[in-house]
């Protein structure tokens, strides 16, 4: 799949680049392709996957949002929980469905390497992206 980061803010767009960034609004010239961003940072610090790879909670019954249908997306980074400390941490979790963006949080070293999205559609598949300040991009799917 093709793979677009955006210079400016560091979200990713699957497939192709959009028009502007939908985080920092940043126009398409400042997107770059790069198809193996995930790989290139497995393969840097392969040891480390167990604290990037995002572990993935899908939950369909919202206690927040009672009146409407919710399907609850929980994730943490990672299987093995990463720091959060000033020098080392997780900056943003951007998440999908199917392969479309939905939403970010960003995070600092004063909140745990966690984030959680109220989707209000329908979809296949949740793709979660994670960016670490040291270790670069990483990313892991779930079926809704
Ligand atoms: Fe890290």
């Amino acid at each position: 799949m093709k793979i677009f980061i955006c210079k400016v803010c560091g979200h990713i767009e699957f497939n192709s680049a959009p028009g502007n960034c939908p985080v920092c609004y940043a126009p398409e010239e400042k997107f770059e392709q790069n198809d193996k961003i995930f790989i290139e940072s497995e393969e840097k610090s392969k040891e480390a996957s167990p604290k990037h790879i995002p572990a993935i909670q899908i939950i369909k019954e919202c206690h927040l949002i009672k009146e409407q249908a919710c399907t609850d997306v929980l994730v943490r980074i990672g299987e093995v929980l990463h720091p959060m400390e000033e020098k080392h941490f997780i900056m943003f979790i951007d998440c999908y469905l199917d392969y479309k963006y939905v939403s970010r949080v960003m995070l600092s070293p004063n909140v745990w390497a966690s984030g959680l999205y109220h989707l209000k559609t329908a979809g296949k598949k949740v793709t979660i992206v994670e960016k670490c300040n040291i270790h670069g991009f990483w990313m892991a799917e779930a079926a809704l």
